[in-house]
């Protein structure tokens, strides 16, 4: 298990106000270690990473090294922009290719990370060129036949589907997959009836240029100089913002319905009723989200931390005495989605709600971890 320097005096299993286990945290063995090189292998198949030039193409690089994702050959493709570019990976020197219609030929497993518009146009030439496609873009999560996984929660949805036999699958967006792996466990152990989510996202969940102007604006301001809006129309930097999505007819912008579609989707069950109200926040990376949980039994505060604490991929910093929770800079480069805050909702009369605060790394859990976890259902 690995843990930031943060985390790591955190790490002692201390008592909380209520007599809570105040942190707890999951057994190494739920965990693969980080490893010096990927596993380049005749027997695996060939990949390739479409948009590794950019935030989420290069986490593909660092996770698919992390995990000693199996590769026979990697192609690295770009825009036209990009191509030439070169980049050291798993001790060889690989040059980015532009993105073309003949770019998959021979490639048995495609990651998509280039935007929808980018996937709408080449997921199904790949798809048809016999290689099988994860897309990271919100392009086809919606279409039916393509599952949308988060592996903790539906890897059954993966179906027959293998490298090399084309086909697509979705990987829902980043702030649906954080949620749900927090949420679901306690779905199944209670049934989740009604779920309130209000999320504080990070600019890494807006791409490398986001970054690069909250960074830039952050230094303009505190030199007292106008900030520079290329990116976003408003100053970002010591500011937050609804989410820049699209804005629908009901109110609710395009990153709010993703939430609320997407679980259904992943859930298979259409009449959880979800709200969601979607904000950016000047944080670098990570994406934080209250969560309120209406459940058709009740769950006390004692059983939902145990719950958790048996989840996969989530580990549990709760520690009320220390005023001790989540936060971004504790989830960043983390596999680990966190949980803490847990607390029955005083609103309530009975013991059916609960609050949660919760905090995940987009880039990684919420796009290129989660894709190559899908990748790894493919071998
Ligand atoms: N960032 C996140 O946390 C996150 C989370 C979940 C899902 N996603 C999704 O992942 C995708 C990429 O996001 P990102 O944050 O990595 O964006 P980004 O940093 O802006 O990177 C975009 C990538 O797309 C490539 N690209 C753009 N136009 C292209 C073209 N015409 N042909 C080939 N490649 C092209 C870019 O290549 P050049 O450098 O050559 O322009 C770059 O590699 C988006 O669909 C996004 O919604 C992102």
């Amino acid at each position: 298990m690995r843990h930031c320097e943060r985390c790591r005096g955190f790490l002692a299993t201390r008592t909380g106000l209520s007599g809570l286990p105040a942190t707890v945290y999951k057994p190494a063995a739920s965990r693969r270690q980080l490893s010096i090189r990927a596993a380049k292998t005749a027997d695996g198949p060939s990949i390739a990473i479409v948009g590794v030039t950019g935030a989420v193409g290069q986490e593909f690089l660092r996770v698919l090294k992390d995990r000693d994702f199996p590769y026979s050959s990697i192609k690295l493709l770009a825009s036209a922009r990009s191509a030439g570019r070169e980049y050291e990976w798993d001790g060889a020197r690989h040059t980015v290719e532009e993105l073309t219609e003949s770019s998959f030929s021979g490639v048995e497993i495609a990651l998509f990370s280039a935007g929808g518009s980018i996937s709408k146009k080449f997921a199904h030439v790949a798809s048809d060129a016999g290689c099988t496609v994860v897309d990271n873009s919100s392009a086809f999560r919606m279409t039916e036949g393509v599952p949308l996984i988060i592996p903790e929660v539906n890897r059954d949805a993966v179906g027959s589907m293998k490298a090399g036999k084309g086909g697509i699958i979705a990987n829902p967006n980043c702030s649906t997959i954080i949620a749900l792996m927090a949420a679901t466990p306690l779905h199944r152990a209670a049934k989740v009836k009604r779920m309130v989510v209000s999320t504080y996202q990070a600019a890494s969940g807006a791409g490398q240029a986001a970054m690069d102007e909250l960074e830039l604006q952050t230094r303009e301001v505190l030199e007292g100089k106008p900030p520079t809006t290329k990116i976003f129309p408003f100053q970002y930097a010591f500011n937050l913002f609804s989410h820049n999505s699209p804005m629908g007819p009901n109110g609710y912008n395009e990153e709010e319905m993703k939430m609320v579609k997407e679980t259904h989707k992943i859930w298979g069950e259409s009449d959880v009723a979800i709200t969601a109200t979607c904000i950016r926040v000047p944080i670098m990376r990570a994406h934080a989200e209250s969560i309120n949980l209406e459940f058709e039994r009740g769950i006390s505060e004692e059983e939902a931390v145990e719950v958790l604490s048996n989840a996969p991929g989530v580990s549990i910093i709760n520690d009320r005495s220390a005023n001790r929770f989540p936060t971004p800079l504790d989830a960043s480069h983390q596999d680990d989605v966190y949980v803490g805050r847990v607390r029955r909702d005083i609103s309530r009369k009975d013991d059916k709600g609960l609050d949660l605060f919760v905090c995940g790394d987009q880039i990684k859990k919420g796009a290129a971890l989660n894709a190559v976890q899908i990748a790894e259902l493919l071998l």
